[in-house]
């Protein structure tokens, strides 16, 4: 299947990309128990997948009232922490952000899905902190960006997608390490089966009494050779992946790829490059 979301085709650089949404189209589902996925990571790895902060329970509880109020009530084990009880009904990771002494700061999350960062690596940072790896973050987007979070209107549900290519077709992928190091291993004629496109896409809402922001990142993988059914589609993400910019292109690491995705891009009959 042709994937879902092509933010590629839409920017070739680092982008806030926010855009508002029907409330009903909030969460996108299509995964029939995300608790099955979720439960075992929470019992087995549960600082990778879950982290809390102080003081943070009355916004979680404001969080699953709102996940329960989209997908209807649904009995969890009452010793379960709040967010975590909401993240279970969703395939989405949650974020629960909240402003403590003048930053937003993440309080809570449930991070089943992680791209490269781990649950108790990123509780209490701030928006600076947690961006501090994006290059050109603090000087082009953070203010903005902590103004929309100050801004955010209850009603309002904004979108945005970001992608990335990685050799693995796993969710769960808490560090890049692994995953980097079996590139080699990738069969060049099977590059296209081998390599996923992952796209994230991610929500955000003010929680109306508690006043923090809850932040959702949905996972989607789709192999390369996804793409071939669809020849615009495989033109357009030819284009997307030669014209990024170096920032992008440094900050994914699509250098490690590069040789693979010019290969499959030839054999699947892509247009050349310039
Ligand atoms: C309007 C809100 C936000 C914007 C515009 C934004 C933007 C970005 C951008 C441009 C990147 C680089 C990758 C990419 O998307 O292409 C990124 C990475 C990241 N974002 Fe955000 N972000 C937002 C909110 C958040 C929130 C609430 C969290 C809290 C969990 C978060 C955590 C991260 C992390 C952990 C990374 C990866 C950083 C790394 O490489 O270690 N972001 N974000």
């Amino acid at each position: 299947m042709i994937p879902r979301h092509r933010p590629w085709e839409e920017a070739a650089d680092f982008q806030i990309g926010l855009r508002p949404v029907a409330p009903g189209d909030w969460l996108e589902g299509g995964e029939a128990d995300p608790a099955a996925r979720k439960d075992p990571l929470f019992a087995a790895s549960r600082g990778l997948v879950w982290a809390e902060a102080e003081g943070s329970r009355p916004g979680q509880a404001e969080v699953l009232e709102m996940v329960e109020a989209a997908l209807g009530p649904a009995p969890a084990p009452p010793e379960l922490p709040p967010l975590y009880a909401a993240a279970r009904r969703t395939p989405d990771d949650l974020c629960l952000m909240e402003k403590r002494e003048g930053q937003w700061r993440l309080t809570a999350l449930s991070l089943s899905a992680g791209s490269f960062f781990t649950a108790e690596e990123v509780i209490g940072r701030s928006l600076a902190e947690l961006h501090g790896p994006v290059t050109g973050f603090a000087e082009r987007f953070l203010v903005r960006v902590q103004r929309i979070f100050d801004g955010l209107r209850p009603e309002l549900v904004l979108e945005r997608r970001n992608w990335t290519l990685l050799n693995s077709d796993a969710l769960h992928t808490p560090a890049s390490g692994p995953i980097r190091a079996r590139i080699a291993e990738v069969d060049p004629a099977q590059a296209g089966a081998a390599l996923n496109l992952r796209v994230e896409r991610q929500t955000l809402r003010r929680l109306p009494r508690t006043g923090g922001v809850l932040f959702t990142i949905r996972v989607w993988l789709a192999p390369l050779d996804s793409l071939r059914k669809d020849p615009d589609r495989l033109a357009a993400f030819a284009r997307a992946w030669r014209t990024a910019t170096p920032e992008l292109h440094a900050y994914k690491r699509f250098d490690l790829y590069d040789p693979l995705v010019e290969g499959f891009l030839r054999r699947a009959g892509a247009p050349e490059g310039d």
